[in-house]
Parts: C-alpha cells; structure tokens; sequence
C-alpha cells in the first residue's frame, strides 16, 4: 500500500468527531441517546434482575424523561413484554420513600400511574413499568419481570 493512502486512513480514523459514528453499545445492546440498554428475553423478581445487570456490567433501568419512557414504552410493545420492565427504584428501606437503588436519590422524573406507588397489601416495595397502563406502578419483589439494562 502506497505511504499516501496509509496517511490518509491513519488521519481519517482521527478526524471522525465521536457525535458523528454511531454510539457503540456492543452486540446484543441497543442504543437510545447516548445510552445503551439490554433487554432480557426472560423474566425474573427483583433481586435476579439486579445480578443480571451487575453481571453485564450495567444497572437496572432508571427512566429519566419522557423521551426515554415513550422509547422503553414502544421496545416492551415490540418485544411483547406484556407485564412490563423492572425499574431501578425502591422503597423497602423505608416505605413510601422510592430511591434508586443506584444511589438512594429521589427520581428527578417520575411516571407513576395515577393511585401508585400504593403499597398493595402492605408488600410493594419495588418499581416497575407496566405496558398496559403506559406508566409506573410499585409490585412485590418477588414478581417476575423481563429486564432493562443500561450503561453509557
Ligand atoms: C394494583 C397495583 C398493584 C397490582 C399488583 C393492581 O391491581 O392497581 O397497585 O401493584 O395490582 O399486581
Ligand atoms: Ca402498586
């Protein structure tokens, strides 16, 4: 190969700005705005979903916006997952006080369905989305859930 065409694809390499390639989140993620997320093929309470995600190297879902609802909203409709996702919200450390799980703050943007987080017979104390009613509802742990992971 001639000195010239080796320059030019060792400068091109370079000169492509990140905000122009597309975000890499690696096979098997999808990517949404700068970030990536996996989703399960299966379900699984609360606790398993958390491993599963730590185990790939990303967290359980936090929804931080409208835009970001509405696209988990349209993959659970594509993906059939009629029951929904877990969140990575909870409250079982103090009742009525949902915190991530990532680092106890509040949520800046919340979905909750009109009437929830209700506490259902005294045993919901971790978050979910719920495809049918479009928004957030807190369930038992023990339920079983598909799974959204993200990362950066
Ligand atoms: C209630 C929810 C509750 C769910 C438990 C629904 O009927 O509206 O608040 O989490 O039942 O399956
Ligand atoms: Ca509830």
């Amino acid at each position: 190969m001639k000195m010239k065409t080796l320059l030019v694809m060792f400068i091109g390499v370079f000169a492509i700005p990140e905000s122009v390639t597309a975000h890499q989140c690696g096979r098997g993620w999808a990517s949404f705005e700068n970030n990536c997320y996996y989703f399960s093929t299966s379900t699984m309470n609360f606790k398993d979903a958390m491993i599963s995600c730590y185990n790939r190297g990303s967290s359980l879902l936090v929804i931080r916006n409208s835009r970001e609802d509405k696209w988990v909203d349209l993959q659970c409709r594509l993906r059939g997952y009629l029951n929904g996702v877990w969140l990575g919200f909870s409250d079982i450390q103090r009742e009525g006080h949902m915190v991530a799980i990532s680092d106890s703050r509040k949520p800046g943007y919340v979905n909750w369905i009109g009437g929830e987080p209700n506490n259902a017979v005294g045993k919901e104390h971790c978050a979910m989305y719920w495809t049918a009613r479009r928004g957030w509802n807190d369930t038992q742990c023990s339920d079983r859930l598909h799974v959204v992971c993200t990362k950066k």
